[in-house]
């Protein structure tokens, strides 16, 4: 075989060729299922936001913005992480913008670790996780977040860093279980990356978006940590602009700029106009997010309440777009089956959880649904459940 003729993809990268995402929305089209697998509003963020943008492309700010983002956002996100986290972070060499927070990641991995290095994250992950991590040739170690509260063992945890680990990625608030890391948790992660002397990446896209009170912790605020985490988050689930795919990531200098030294590779720089915007979102009174976080938490509501009963055993999360329930509760047993058999059955179209593990097992029986949709599709999706479940 000539090297032309085979399949031309690296090997590393061939298990990451399918995506359910792109299968079970095309599901959705064909079938004119509703779709609730893909974690996307179906309204627009704010109305200021949007001028925002408008403003600034008829501003003409539509050529390449700076290689590290546009001064106005890089000052808004140190202001934002000074405001909510009383986080001190320098505008100049500590903030970087990316093309969402998933460059950012992705960045970051790529920039910090290589072939014989180990990253560690909780299972289940984000799929970007897995592909990045695979990517820069190190090696991922998953230690599980259990049912019922997607508890993790710390003594596990502690096992699975050997000396070989680099980076520990943190996401909290969590996608797909919807938990929100826990001060005693934190803290005991925070203490284990000082000990064994780990960088750590966390994952905030969903920092606004906890309920009941919740309150996100950034890692990066607990003992030790702010001199070696780096903290990503993005505009696009706050304001509910995830096509805009405005990102940063913030902490130390040598992270940022390692980090940076990627991403200037990859995209360079880009969506100026949205910079702008998101300048402007960013400064916003929070009383805009708190709203946006209230009417997600009543959605969740509305979503858990449809799904209990049609039937389904709803594991009811603290934060985030998705709400996750155990499909054997309804009879079934292969969360995969079930999802690739609803848009026929039910008309609506979901996850399965098993595509977030390593451990297939172990997600095997769950699914995910996104609650960020407007009341009445999630009305009428779980109308079409409640019928093609009869209780
Ligand atoms: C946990 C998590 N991280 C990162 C991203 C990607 O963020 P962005 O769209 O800003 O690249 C998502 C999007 O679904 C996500 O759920």
């Amino acid at each position: 075989m000539t090297p032309r003729s085979g399949d031309p993809l690296v090997e590393r990268m061939r298990p990451y060729t399918s995506s359910i995402f792109a299968e079970m929305s095309a599901r959705a089209v064909a079938t004119g299922a509703i779709n609730l697998g893909q974690g996307f509003p179906d309204t627009d963020g704010p109305a200021e936001v949007i001028e925002a943008a408008v403003d600034a492309l008829r501003a003409g700010h539509n050529q390449y913005p700076p290689g590290a983002g546009i001064p106005e956002l890089r000052a808004a996100v140190a202001d934002h992480q000074r405001r909510h986290y009383g986080m001190d972070l320098d505008p100049a060499d500590e903030v970087l913008i990316t093309m969402g927070a998933s460059e950012a990641i992705a960045s970051a991995v790529l920039a910090m670790c290589g072939p014989g290095d180990e990253v560690l994250t909780f299972e289940p992950w984000f799929d970007l996780y897995a592909a990045a991590i695979t990517l820069s040739g190190a090696t991922r170690r998953c230690v599980p977040l259990r049912q019922p509260d997607w508890s993790f063992d710390p003594e596990e945890l502690r096992r699975a860093v050997t000396p070989a680990t680099r980076l520990l990625l943190l996401n909290s608030p969590h996608n797909p279980t919807g938990k929100v890391f826990r001060a005693d948790e934190l803290a005991m992660i925070a203490e284990l990356c000082v000990e064994r002397d780990l960088i750590a990446v966390t994952d905030e896209v969903y920092e606004h978006l906890t309920f009941d009170g919740r309150a996100h912790l950034p890692l990066a605020t607990f003992p030790g940590m702010a001199d070696r985490t780096l903290t990503v988050s993005s505009a696009g689930k706050t304001f509910s602009v995830t096509g805009w795919k405005v990102g940063w990531a913030s902490g130390p200098v040598p992270l940022v700029r390692a980090t940076r030294t990627v991403k200037q590779n990859l995209s360079y720089s880009g969506g100026t106009p949205f910079q702008h915007a998101v300048a402007a979102a960013l400064a916003l009174p929070d009383a805009v997010t708190a709203g946006l976080r209230e009417s997600l938490q009543s959605k969740r509501d509305r979503l858990c309440a449809g799904l209990r009963s049609a039937g389904f055993q709803v594991i009811e999360p603290e934060g985030t777009y998705f709400v996750t329930v155990d499909v054997r509760s309804v009879g079934q047993d292969d969360g995969m089956q079930f999802c690739r058999d609803l848009p026929e059955r039910a008309g609506v179209v979901a996850i399965p959880d098993s595509v977030f593990y390593d451990d297939a097992g172990a997600g095997r029986s769950l699914v995910r649904f996104a609650c960020c949709k407007r009341d009445d599709v999630i009305d009428d999706a779980m109308g079409r459940l409640a019928r093609a479940f009869p209780t």
